[in-house]
């Protein structure tokens, strides 16, 4: 039984796996209304309600998995990269509860969560397969053929595709977080009205952020009785360009790697228009649930499995580090 935490970002989550892989809970509580109103999330204030929530969310994820904290035999937690001060967070905590009662403790590369969260119960993918991650802070394409790790063969050279659409939001006047507001008014508009730019740095990799300088830019032109009259043409030219850079580099990367099997994940992963591009590539796809996509501890849990823990009390020293690990 492994208790895995996860407070890189916004959200303090707790969550009970078991090492074959089944989700016992999953526990998320989510900061976004708090942050909203900044339009953007606050680091300082992640990290104070991570401190106030973590106890309250680790008991809950260990209640809902029916486990007593003298079940679990492992301690898994978000190293990095992330938000410093709310990876401390859950670090300390997870050294903590780790080191009152002896256990072994995994630290996980955040991003290696979301790559293999598709290996999770009940229907866990294969290795080797293909993993599309898209969230509000990373973009990338990874190979897996031994869950332990993963290779990177693409990523964005600037905005994450997340960012990208909540910039757009906001420049649409839209709240925060914007991609689930885009993905609403694209449905009533018009995917071809405006040809923004499919920016292709390299093969395999992303850019997004011409595409904003793009939409800022041709909001100007209309000029803004226009604009707004447009905003659903806007939202779901916009959206279209993402989802086809998104899609293009997927397809390129399973066409060179020779890989029949796709796992998407991160944030993005919930709008309407990916999930339903992507399985036109061809090969079977995984597209979790979506409180699999998003951030959670159910994934960090899910890699600690392929990985060796560090023994009491070598992990005393461990620290979380905010860029990748
Ligand atoms: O994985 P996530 O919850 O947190 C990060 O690790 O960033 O991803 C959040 C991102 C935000 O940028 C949000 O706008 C985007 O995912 N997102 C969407 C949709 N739902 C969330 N983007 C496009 N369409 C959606 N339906
Ligand atoms: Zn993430």
């Amino acid at each position: 039984m492994i208790l895995a935490i996860e407070t890189s970002c916004d959200d303090t989550c707790a969550a009970v796996v078991t090492t074959r892989g089944d989700i016992r809970s999953n526990v998320i509580a989510s900061q976004g209304l708090l942050h909203s109103r900044y339009g953007g999330v606050v680091p300082e204030i992640a990290s104070r309600h991570h401190l106030e929530l973590i106890d309250a969310v680790t008991a809950d994820a260990l209640e809902r998995g029916g486990t007593a904290l003298d079940e679990v035999e492992t301690v898994a937690v978000t190293r990095g990269p992330g938000l410093i001060g709310a990876l401390l967070v859950g670090v300390s905590s997870a050294k903590a509860l780790a080191a009152v009662r002896r256990l072994p403790l995994v630290p996980v590369d955040h991003l290696h969560g979301h790559v293999v969260a598709s290996t999770l119960a009940p229907e866990p993918i294969e290795p080797p397969y293909l993993a599309l991650v898209a969230s509000g802070g990373h973009t990338f394409i990874a190979r897996v053929d031994d869950p332990s790790t993963y290779d990177v063969l693409g990523q964005t050279l600037d905005d994450a595709a997340g960012e990208a659409f909540d910039k757009g939001a906001r420049l649409l006047g839209l709240g925060y977080p914007g991609g689930p507001a885009v993905d609403r008014l694209a449905r009533e508009g018009d995917p071809a009205a405006f040809d923004f730019p499919r920016s292709a740095p390299g093969e395999l990799d992303f850019s997004f952020s011409g595409l904003k300088t793009a939409l800022l830019y041709t909001i100007r032109g209309l000029g803004e009785a226009e604009a707004e009259h447009r905003r659903p043409d806007l939202a779901a030219s916009y959206q279209r360009a993402i989802v086809d850079a998104l899609v293009s580099r997927t397809r390129a990367a399973l066409d060179r790697e020779g890989v029949r099997r796709l796992a998407i994940g991160g944030g993005v992963a919930a709008n309407s228009e990916l999930r339903s591009a992507i399985r036109d590539l061809g090969v079977p796809v995984w597209v979790p649930p979506l409180e699999l996509c998003t951030d959670n501890a159910a994934m960090i849990g899910g890699a600690a499995r392929f990985l060796r823990p560090l023994p009491y009390p070598k992990y005393l020293a461990l620290d979380a580090t905010a860029r990748a690990v």
